[in-house]
């Protein structure tokens, strides 16, 4: 069978290789088969060094036994050991022409599908309702759904789940605001009581000032909790009326940023609400909780608070509410047992890393979740302003995501018209492809464990590592190809010819794809692809300065760098679709 991965198919060569030279198990993993950076060189294996120390054998000799036993004439030129023990590895011509005949038929690029697909439910994006989605959401929203559709690509069963923030205790002095307002009752509900998207943060604001300044207020609110939590029905028409507002909010910012969250998708905190007491119930007969200061605790092994005591996890407050870690215990015990989900993935920010710690190992001494499951934080970084302190507005509030989304697509449209290059009726739907690919690409093409700065220039650049460049090129391609009078299916039916140094130097880019792909699934960081794709760009700008394709010396090497070029192609709009951000057919 052909492996879309040449890196894992040599890993497995090497592997075999030293079983066979050293009487050695090792997974082809630990092959550490690794693209090399040195030209003409295109991977290398350090495998070597590792068993020589282990041995207090000579690397180099222990190299040579591994390659004196290496079966891979069909895959790579006899393999070189260079320096300290390194084993350098030249792909044949015979194997890059058969990969790229591979790749060319195949509409994944080699990527394979898994074997043992599991359901994954994934948390991602989960704003808070009555406040306006910032753009520290935007981070969780834009890495969720690029993650979610690399594990969907890869043949995994992925369940968005979306965990708005619609339940607690901010829902009292919002539905006392409401009250206050008089903005209740059937006309006031038809005309969704007034509230227009704008007015919510003003809105929470207001509520907040009352609630922290008038005791009779904070009394009211307090006692609209326990109406609210206690299923009071004008108190849930109310509260209704808040989500619905919000709802409409969030929908219009998953519409501009071509985000795949529906409604459906919408699992709030207050979905949790019923499964709370029994969460407890359960916990307590585990004897996993203790009462302490009133509260219902659990104290998981491992953790200690400031004092260096055990680490109190509140269950059920002091006055019988539930808090955030309660809902988020209920939340993966209905994932896994109801919904047979086998892992559970989260995109939140990093400061929340010891709350999704604690949470886990609780889930874990309940039996919830067992080694069969995989639960991990997918933390990430802060997005910055030029100041390098957290991004503001000029007047110094929080930046709306959807002022800055729209922001986004008035200067890709004013880009557009300045080049002049395209007709008038296509600057908006180009406008917003490439103004909303900056936007998102920004954010995938850093590693999300860091934070970086949001820089406008930057991310709308025609060069360097963004989606404009990538979509750009991906025009480039597509207009060759028009001139041509060939599309791109029938392009790469071509034999791939190695003339010159750059076409070699594309095609080995261009069948890294599926190790790309593989390496981004992974590690749940789209940053690996964004810098392939980047890459994969340069390594075809290079070839197209230098090999001319339309005008090229023979009519096969015309044809062999047309398919190059729609192979490209291929990958470009393959990689930017798992991203999530399009790719037009002119920029
Ligand atoms: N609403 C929370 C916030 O804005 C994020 C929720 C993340 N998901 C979870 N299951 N805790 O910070």
């Amino acid at each position: 069978m052909v492996h879309g991965n040449l890196s894992v198919e040599l890993g497995q060569r090497v592997a075999t290789a030293v079983q066979a030279a050293l009487d050695l198990p090792i997974t082809p993993a630990e092959a550490v088969i690794r693209p090399s950076r040195q030209p003409g060189v295109d991977y290398q294996s350090n495998v070597a060094m590792g068993l020589a120390a282990r041995a207090g054998r000579d690397p180099r000799e222990v190299a040579a036994d591994i390659v004196a036993h290496l079966d891979a004439a069909d895959l790579v030129e006899p393999p070189r050991i260079a320096r300290a023990g390194f084993i350098d590895l030249v792909l044949t011509p015979a194997c890059l022409a058969q990969r790229a005949r591979a790749l060319a038929a195949d509409e994944r690029l080699g990527f394979p599908q898994v074997e043992g697909s599991r359901r994954i439910a994934i948390d991602y994006s989960s704003p808070n309702v009555a406040k306006e989605m910032h753009v520290g959401h935007l981070r969780s929203t834009v890495l969720g759904d690029a993650i979610s559709r690399l594990l969907r690509f890869a043949g995994h069963e992925v369940v968005p789940h979306n965990h708005i923030g619609d339940w607690g205790t901010p829902f009292g002095m919002l539905i006392e605001h409401l009250v206050d307002e008089g903005l209740t009752g059937p006309a006031a509900a038809s005309s969704r009581g007034g509230l227009s998207l704008g007015d919510l943060n003003g809105f929470y604001q207001e509520a907040r000032k009352k609630f922290d300044t008038e005791p009779d207020f904070a009394n009211r609110a307090r006692r609209r909790v326990v109406l609210l939590q206690g299923g009071h029905q004008e108190t849930r028409e109310l509260w209704q009326q808040l989500v619905e507002e919000s709802a409409t909010h969030f929908e219009q910012v998953y519409q501009l940023l071509g985000i795949q969250l529906t409604p459906a998708d919408v699992y709030g905190e207050s979905f949790y609400n019923p499964f709370l007491a029994d969460v407890v119930k359960q916990l307590s007969a585990k004897r996993l909780v203790k009462v302490s200061g009133g509260a219902i605790c659990a104290f998981p092994e491992g953790f200690t608070n400031r004092e260096g005591e055990p680490l109190a996890v509140i269950v059920r407050k002091k006055g019988g509410g539930y808090g955030y870690a309660s809902t988020d215990l209920a939340t993966a015990r209905y994932w896994i047992e109801d919904r047979g989900a086998d892992d559970l993935l989260y995109v939140v920010g990093s400061p929340q890393a010891q709350h999704f710690a604690v949470v886990f190992a609780v889930l874990r001494e309940a039996g919830w979740l067992t080694d069969d499951h995989h639960a991990e934080h997918i933390g990430f970084g802060s997005i910055l302003g030029s100041d390098g302190r957290t991004i503001r507005t000029r007047a110094g509030g929080s930046v709306k995501l959807v002022d800055l989304l729209v922001e986004a697509i008035d200067r890709a449209a004013t880009i557009a018209e300045q080049r002049g290059e395209l007709p008038e009726e296509q600057w908006g739907t180009v406008a917003r492809a490439v103004g909303i690919g900056a936007v998102k690409y920004a954010d995938l093409a850093h590693d999300r464990r860091k934070d970086y700065v949001f820089d406008w220039d930057r991310m709308l650049a025609m060069t360097g590592n963004t989606a404009a460049y990538l979509q750009y090129a991906h025009c480039r391609i597509r207009s060759v190809l028009r001139r041509a009078g060939v599309t791109e299916e029938a392009a790469t039916e071509a034999p791939v010819l190695l003339a010159d140094p750059r076409e070699r130097e594309l095609l080995v880019r261009i069948l890294r794809f599926p190790e790309a792909c593989a390496a981004a699934t992974r590690a749940y960081a789209p940053h690996k692809l964004c810098t392939y794709l980047y890459e994969t760009a340069s390594a075809f700008s290079s070839f197209y300065a230098t090999c001319p394709v339309l005008t090229a010396a023979t009519p096969e090497l015309r044809d062999s760098r047309l398919a190059l070029a729609a192979l490209t192609s291929r990958v470009l709009t393959l990689g930017l679709s798992l991203l999530g951000i399009e790719s037009p057919e002119r920029i």
